[in-house]
């Protein structure tokens, strides 16, 4: 039996008050369809309680962060906490999306803290992983995402685990229109599916993998086909109601 099917859109510092309307005004007519799909998108953090407002099918369509402090209160001028995430309604929260990695110098170790803080703040948290081109190139593809899954999901409380969520984005692959190919992909959600189970000594049967990078209309059916890939994050195509929409339709018949 496939693990349900997870669709995140990840907009990114993306759409406008105009825009997110226009996205539900067509989105909310065929949505209620897909009750056999996760749909989840997370929009930029002052736009969540309009989104929220807008989706008559909230119950449906799950909000959550792109991001979030290390801390739940304090001065941090600037950031956002997990707690005031879960406090707006928020569901989830996206860590260590490469782009914070690269943009804003996030490393494993307060990608860590933040994971755990989210999880005890009562977040799911999706947390990103994934190697560049030159990595890949030299073939160390499977050693970096095992790094980033040893100390990024290290000392994770054994009843949070189930709120994790692991997300597997190539970097070569994001916003390049360059996905993986379903072999490259399913090569590597099996190996973190693995060693997840062998190292953390989570059950990881349970345990959805998302994968991210190009993923569009055109390309998400052979990328769910996959034994391991359960659903995608999906960036560019989610901004688009129409483009959204069938990727849910895709996750629901999956
Ligand atoms: P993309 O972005 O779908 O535009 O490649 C994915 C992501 O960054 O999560």
């Amino acid at each position: 039996m496939k693990r349900k099917i997870h669709i995140v859109g990840n907009w990114k510092m993306n759409q406008t008050l105009a825009s997110i309307k226009t996205f539900f005004t067509e989105f909310n007519e065929t949505c209620a369809k897909y009750n056999n799909c996760n749909m989840w998108i997370a929009p930029q953090f002052i736009h969540i309680p309009y989104l929220q407002e807008l989706a008559r099918t909230r119950n449906l369509v799950k909000v959550g962060g792109q991001n979030c402090s290390h801390v739940n209160s304090g001065a941090f001028t600037g950031d956002v906490s997990a707690a005031s995430l879960k406090d707006m309604g928020a569901d989830f929260v996206i860590i260590g999306h490469s782009e914070r990695r690269a943009f804003f110098q996030e490393k494993d170790e307060i990608l860590n803290t933040k994971t755990i803080n989210a999880l005890n703040a009562g977040l799911k948290v999706i947390f990103c992983v994934g190697e560049t081109l030159e990595e890949r190139e030299a073939d160390k593809t499977k050693a970096i995402i095992k790094g980033q899954i040893d100390k990024g999901l290290a000392k994770i409380p054994s009843n949070k685990i189930k709120d994790v969520i692991v997300a597997y984005e190539p970097v070569w692959a994001i916003g390049t229109g360059k996905n993986a190919t379903p072999e490259q992909a399913q090569e590597v959600h099996k190996f973190i599916r693995g060693h997840i189970n062998s190292t953390l000594k989570w059950n990881s049967d349970e345990l959805i993998i998302l994968y991210g990078g190009s993923v569009k209309p055109s390309n998400i059916d052979e990328l769910l086909d996959c034994q391991d890939i359960d659903g995608a994050l999906v960036g560019g195509a989610s901004l688009v109601a129409a483009d959204y929409d069938k990727l849910c339709a895709s996750g629901n018949r999956k």
